[in-house]
């Protein structure tokens, strides 16, 4: 076999990894839904610990559903690299966001024992368990809970929309919430994550990799407006408490501050439910998601309190009763700025073309970052295109991905 062949063969291997993943809730229009504690997800980490397994590694999940593959180290089997992303998606997301990483760290883990045996120090891959906050309201479930950042009470008495309870959902998948307590993993002592970029930097600059150096913070609140439901035809305009129409108001409002005046900043209202929501009645009732970034802590702050100051005055002048919930706070993180050089060195000598940039999206690696030393680096996605079955990055990518990830780990724990 020629070496382009061979090198064929490994190309297709980890863009195989991630359709044979996306077969785990996917949906007919060839996006994937895979929510945490669902049946696909159940199945997903099953699955991946079957062929963890099956390649020699230790396997274990922790009592949220991590799924840890471990290869012990032959000198500091305490001293623990961890590599990996998140294995859940939003609903009808894409086969790169979170798997990819997933994926990649298995193979580039595996060619390492392959090629050159047991490491030094202890390398785990991980599936964290959730990280979009699709189901249930709350993000980084799977990260958190290994910082010691969540506890019992951070889930009691949530729901997801269908009612379903976060602990009755977390039994039933096989992880009894009664053994649940929190704990921090003290041995972890560097995170690696490689991702798809999600937005279009690389691709328009023709790049192969993107350096994390710091990650956007973001919240996330859900508003509630209770204002009056009563009769589309009978209602004279003057005399409504109509909550979707004060909802509409907020929403293009802060739409139209953040691009007059906060040029980086994002904001966006991805979920709107009205009550009774049928056309002939004024909507009572109406619950909607802001989801609210930026690199910069100052300006995240500022926004935040300026949108919930304009939501209450807006509330207000029409009788309407509102209650902001404030479920996701995660700051702007810079990434750690040594492993940022080391890694930087060893990209410029390999001859890749990369760049150093800021990350909109969140990711585990910032939770991870704000306790141990993080890095993270992305590949392109077509288009920019991210969070929709259109999501893709080529063979090509995924491979340099995987390779640049074997030379890392091979640094760190080798
Ligand atoms: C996670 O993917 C997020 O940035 O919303
Ligand atoms: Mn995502
Ligand atoms: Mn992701």
């Amino acid at each position: 076999m020629s070496e382009a062949q061979a090198a064929q063969i490994e190309v297709s291997e980890i863009q195989g990894l991630v359709n044979w993943l996306a077969s785990f809730g996917g949906t007919p229009e060839g996006g994937v839904t895979r929510l945490l504690y669902s049946d696909a997800w159940v199945q997903a980490q099953n699955a991946l610990a079957n062929k963890m397994q099956e390649t020699g590694f230790y396997t274990y999940f922790d009592q949220v559903g991590n799924l840890f593959g471990r290869i012990e180290g032959t000198d500091c089997k305490d001293e623990v690299m961890l590599t990996g992303s998140h294995v859940d998606t939003v609903v009808q997301g894409g086969k790169y966001d979170g798997a990819y990483g997933v994926l990649a760290s298995f193979l580039a883990v595996r060619k390492l024992v392959e090629r050159f045996g047991k490491p030094k120090k202890t390398i785990e891959i991980v599936s964290l368990c959730e990280e979009e906050g699709s189901r249930f309201p709350l993000t980084y479930w799977g990260s958190k809970n290994l910082v010691g950042d969540y506890s019992p009470i951070t889930i009691e008495g949530m729901k997801d929309r269908e009612g379903m309870s976060f602990k009755q959902a977390m039994t039933d998948a096989g992880f009894p919430f009664k053994e649940y307590q929190t704990k921090k993993r003290d041995d972890i002592k560097r995170f690696v994550e490689i991702h798809i970029e999600q937005g279009s930097v690389l691709e328009k600059s023709q790049l192969d990799l993107g350096l994390v150096s710091h990650i956007a913070g973001q919240k996330r609140f859900t508003i509630t407006l209770n204002g009056e439901s009563n009769h589309a035809g009978t209602t004279p305009m003057t005399e409504r408490k109509d909550a979707i129409v004060c909802a509409a108001n907020a929403i293009s409002e802060l739409t139209a501050i953040a691009k007059a005046e906060y040029p980086s900043l994002r904001v966006t209202t991805g979920q709107l439910l009205a009550k009774p929501n049928v056309p002939n009645v004024i909507a009572g009732n109406v619950s909607f998601t802001l989801d609210i970034r930026h690199h910069e802590s100052e300006i995240l702050e500022a926004f935040c309190h300026r949108a919930t100051e304009l939501l209450s005055q807006l509330a207000s002048k029409s009788g309407i009763a509102i209650d902001i919930d404030l479920w996701t706070d995660i700051r702007p993180v810079p990434l750690d700025t040594n492993l940022h050089d080391e890694m930087k060195k060893g990209l410029t000598e390999k001859g890749f073309k990369y760049t150093t940039m800021v990350s909109g999206a969140g990711h585990d690696a910032q939770v991870f970052g704000q306790h141990i030393p993080t890095t993270m680096l992305f590949v392109p996605s077509k288009n920019g295109i991210s969070h929709s079955p259109l999501e893709f990055t080529d063979s090509y990518h995924l491979e340099i991905g995987v390779s640049v990830l074997m030379d890392y780990l091979y640094e760190l724990a080798y």
